[in-house]
């Protein structure tokens, strides 16, 4: 993390000059990632450990809570629920192992998938990318952050000439922290444009399908946990009632918005839903983009890359006594996916509806895409691993992953 560390420090006189109050980085040393079984009918407990946590890992999750919690506050955890396991002995150690944010940057090459990248290295990526293959690609754009930061993302097309065919359209890092769905969604990208002169298969898909790829959907939230707090999952966006800062852009979309039961009307909670349907700019870019796609040529696909647990899940987030007619054949694509992720690696995923399979969510992407923007098919898939690192993956996993990740997307993408 040692340049990371430079960055903040490169960053305060810019913050002292505009009497910006600058955090200092989160250190996490000492706290440990726990797993803690919900006791049976015990109503309260979840939002009493959420008080007592530093960060819930996976919100809304019915039977037992990922939490990263302090040393000294373990003993109350305790007190509420006895079952806990450690997942991760120190945080802080962790982070510290997970590798360093590199800065020595090269044209996008494999060696680029064996690192984390700054937000600035990201954008430089695409754009390198882009360049390489100027007459299938253009950089686009999908909206700003709170703070101004642009949406970017890559729009590859083949033999048919731009915008020709229906879209298949991946996000990345609607989750701050879940570093992994960067590289994941621009390994995609760099697989389809790299790939396309050599490979019948691949140049087959990209003649079939425009492709919207945008690695980082929440470019302020990214940024933010790289220069202060690892663990950060929503957007960076105010909201006068509170200090608590963020929205969960995964809980803001124009969908079932105001259905309850999967998301927050706390500020302060992982996956608060904002105060209005789209009221995150980053959401209203996404939405618009969505629309225009539907609008144009057609959504087929749609992806949205999370961390951790494996899973291919598919909708409806929202209400989990709801079967959509095309569920078999979501079922079906998933479980291609699942078995090629299988045959790179071994690792195994778990398929299902996304309410059934791991928890309810409402004004979620994957929901609106399919609902309202009218995709064929539209998955949330949340990558390695099942909670020993959890959004700390190693740098030595990123390869793996992201290279059996891709091998899931063929899978899907020739039956799509
Ligand atoms: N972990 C992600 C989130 O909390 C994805 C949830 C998938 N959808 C669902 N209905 N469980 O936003
Ligand atoms: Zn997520």
């Amino acid at each position: 993390m040692k340049n990371a560390t430079i960055l903040s420090i490169a960053l305060l006189p810019l913050a002292l000059a505009t009497a910006v109050p600058r955090s200092e980085k989160v250190d996490y040393t000492g706290y440990q990632g726990l797993r803690i079984t919900l006791p049976e009918n015990a109503t309260g407990i979840e939002e009493q450990i959420e008080d007592i946590a530093a960060h819930i890992l996976n919100p809304g999750q019915a039977t037992h809570i990922d939490a990263v919690v302090a040393a000294d506050k373990i003993d109350a955890i305790k007190a509420l629920a006895p079952e806990v396991e450690v997942l991760v002995q120190d945080v802080g150690a962790a982070i510290a192992e997970e590798g360093d944010i590199v800065s020595a940057y090269a044209v996008p090459s494999e060696s680029w998938f064996t690192a984390y990248h700054s937000y600035a290295d990201h954008i430089q990526f695409l754009r390198d990318l882009q360049a390489g293959y100027p007459s299938n690609s253009e950089i686009i754009t999908t909206g700003t952050s709170v703070q101004g930061r642009t949406l970017t993302g890559i729009h590859i097309w083949g033999s048919g000439g731009k915008g020709s065919k229906p879209a298949v359209l991946f996000h990345g890092t609607v989750h701050a922290r879940e570093w992994i769905t960067t590289m994941s969604t621009e390994y995609n990208a760099w697989q389809l444009l790299t790939k396309y002169n050599t490979d019948s298969a691949i140049k087959a898909l990209v003649d079939k399908f425009d492709f919207y790829i945008i690695p980082i959907v929440n470019p302020d939230g990214f940024v933010y946990s790289q220069t202060t707090d690892r663990m950060w999952r929503k957007n960076r966006q105010t909201v006068g009632s509170s200090s608590c800062v963020g929205r969960d852009n995964n809980r803001n979309w124009s969908y079932k918005w105001e259905v309850t039961g999967g998301a927050s009307t706390n500020p302060c909670s992982e996956t608060y839903k904002g105060l209005a349907a789209g009221d995150a700019p980053e959401n209203r870019g996404m939405m618009a983009h969505v629309n225009s796609l539907r609008d144009a040529r057609g959504i087929r696909l749609y992806i949205d890359f999370h961390s951790y647990g494996q899973y291919i899940l598919w909708p409806y987030g929202y209400d989990c006594n709801l079967v959509v007619p095309e569920d078999r054949a979501l079922n079906a694509l998933a479980s291609a996916g699942q078995s090629a992720i299988r045959g790179v690696s071994g690792t195994s995923y778990t398929v299902g509806n996304s309410c059934r399979h791991l928890y309810a969510t409402t004004g979620s992407g994957p929901d609106y895409v399919y609902g309202v923007g009218g995709a064929a098919y539209s998955y949330t898939i949340e990558l390695r691993d099942k909670g020993n690192y959890g959004f700390i993956l190693p740098a030595s996993q990123i390869q793996p992953t992201v290279r059996e990740t891709w091998a899931g997307v063929v899978a899907m993408l020739q039956r799509t």
